[in-house]
């Protein structure tokens, strides 16, 4: 049966009942589409019980950025929810989170991994990030959470709490899911207009192309982030950054790390995307 809830009590009166089975947990900040949805699917596999949660976290959005604007669509998430066999939806407000008024006296900070690359031009957002996900986790005590690999630094920060802090889970990366033409779906592409949609694919092209000069063995990472910048600024982007890191610890790489990952932010308009594509040499 599925169940929806939004405080913290009916949310631990529901998980008292299921002291005794498996829980996979999804936090998302909704708006869901195929990409959740996979996740949602995967965490089926992996427990008796799945638990989603709603919930449009204030801390991890800094000044000006689209907190209030954040596609809020509660109904139709809790519709596809409940046909993917979800037995739990959380979905709590602010309040109910962050009950005090004032600044948090508590929170979670990653240092390093949180202030490169997303976290150096959005400040405070990977502390915000971090904080949530303890605090859910804490909430739900599931045995595995899975994420996206799509925002493969939070994927990261997430793994890196979780092993500090000896918190008692298991977290899943799953593979970004993509449109038919490649760009990584998300909340935010909803933001882009139609000629801006039509340029978004760009962004996965631009990397895969670096994986595959980092395949015939260009090995001058700095030559192809140019490429990459170059590529993505004439398709209209303003590049953030496009970088070769190392998939443990988005650490800049040796020359003898096989395991890397290229990773892009870019605005295009309005909208912020970001994509990754991980290769191994
Ligand atoms: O990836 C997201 O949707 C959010 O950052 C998360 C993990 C739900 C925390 O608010």
């Amino acid at each position: 049966m599925f169940q929806i809830v939004d405080t913290i009590s009916d949310l631990h009166k529901i998980l008292a009942l299921w002291q005794n089975q498996t829980i996979a947990f999804v936090p998302t900040m909704g708006n869901l589409h195929a990409g959740h949805m996979a996740l949602v699917r995967h965490a089926r596999t992996l427990a008796e019980r799945v638990v989603v949660s709603i919930f449009v976290n204030p801390i991890q959005f800094g000044p000006g950025e689209d907190y209030a604007s954040y596609p809020r669509t509660l109904d139709l998430d809790a519709l596809k929810l409940a046909a993917e066999k979800v037995d739990l939806l959380f979905t709590p407000s602010s309040k109910e989170i962050y009950p005090s008024e004032k600044k948090l006296a508590t929170t979670v900070n990653v240092s390093g991994l949180s202030d490169i690359l997303c976290g150096a031009t959005r400040p405070g957002h990977f502390s915000g990030v971090a904080t949530v996900v303890t605090l859910l986790l804490n909430l739900i005590q599931p045995q595995v959470a899975i994420f996206g690999e799509k925002d493969f630094q939070q994927l990261l920060v997430i793994r890196r709490l979780v092993a500090d802090l000896f918190l008692p889970v298991k977290i899943v990366g799953y593979p970004t899911v993509r449109e038919s033409d490649g760009l990584a779906m998300s909340s935010r592409n909803g933001y882009l207009n139609t000629q801006e949609r039509k340029q978004a694919p760009c962004l996965y092209r631009a990397l895969r192309k670096m994986c595959d000069n980092l395949v015939t063995e260009m090995n001058d990472y700095i030559k192809l982030e140019d490429i990459c910048w170059k590529e993505l600024s004439e398709a209209g982007f303003k590049p953030e950054y496009c970088t070769v890191r190392r998939v443990l610890d988005l650490a800049v790489p040796n020359i003898e790390d096989r395991q890397l990952v290229v990773l892009a932010a870019a605005r295009l308009g309005k909208t912020r995307l970001i994509d990754n594509v991980q290769v191994t040499l």
